[in-house]
């Protein structure tokens, strides 16, 4: 069984989300429904219903983990079993880390919410760059947990490869996706061409430029 949009959100009030997580999985949401219509125009075949609910409640369990320090997506696949809802658990369960390498042929709604995660920092759609480094910041406090943060940006960027490999667009494309446009059903990226988007590789220069003139003005 698939939760509906409110059914989530009722879920989402009940488990007493943190408002910013709350902010975060409503962006999460939009990005993963937008990439995944995207590459439903371009032949994949995604059930949009299952990554509206896994994107959602990706994070239901991370408020609680905070104090309990267990491991929120695989507390979140299990709480979503025992709720019956097993047509979303395997997404919560690998929003962090995926099972298998990216060889399947087809794009899974496991694929699609994971790399959604990974472009969310807080309520903002970043670079996986800026995304990791943060990750990097926050969680990297010795040699075992940075090598672990490395590995899983190699895969969030061989995923990134894999998933707009079958698009007209590029990753920056999704920069124009936030939650300031009231209108949740409209995709700002839908029917867009590849050159009408803020360019990527520009955009991480500028972040680069922002950062090493923070550093030298330290
Ligand atoms: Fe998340």
């Amino acid at each position: 069984m698939i939760p509906s949009p409110q059914e989530c959100l009722d879920i989402m009030k009940e488990y007493n989300m943190l408002e910013h997580i709350v902010r975060h999985s409503l962006l999460v949401k939009r990005v993963a429904v937008c990439l995944a219509e995207e590459l439903n125009r371009a032949e994949e075949d995604l059930d949009i219903s299952k990554v509206t609910a896994g994107a959602f409640l990706h994070d239901i369990i991370k408020t609680r983990s905070i104090i309990t320090g267990e491991d929120h997506a695989k507390a979140g696949g299990e709480l979503l079993e025992r709720l019956g809802f097993n047509g979303i658990s395997e997404i919560v369960r690998q929003h962090v880390t995926l099972d298998n390498e990216i060889i399947s042929p087809t794009v899974s709604e496991i694929e699609v919410v994971n790399y959604a995660d990974k472009r969310v920092k807080h309520d903002k759609v970043v670079a996986l760059e800026e995304r990791f480094a943060d990750i990097r910041k926050r969680y990297g406090d010795n040699e075992k947990r940075v090598c672990l943060i490395n590995l899983s940006e190699h895969n969030a960027i061989d995923l990134e490869r894999k998933l707009f490999s079958r698009l007209s667009i590029t990753p920056g494309a999704l920069f124009t996706i936030s939650l300031r446009v009231r209108d949740s059903s409209s995709c700002p990226i839908k029917g867009r061409g590849r050159n009408n988007f803020p360019n990527y590789a520009s955009h991480l220069q500028a972040i680069f430029a922002r950062s090493s003139s923070t550093k030298s003005s330290k």
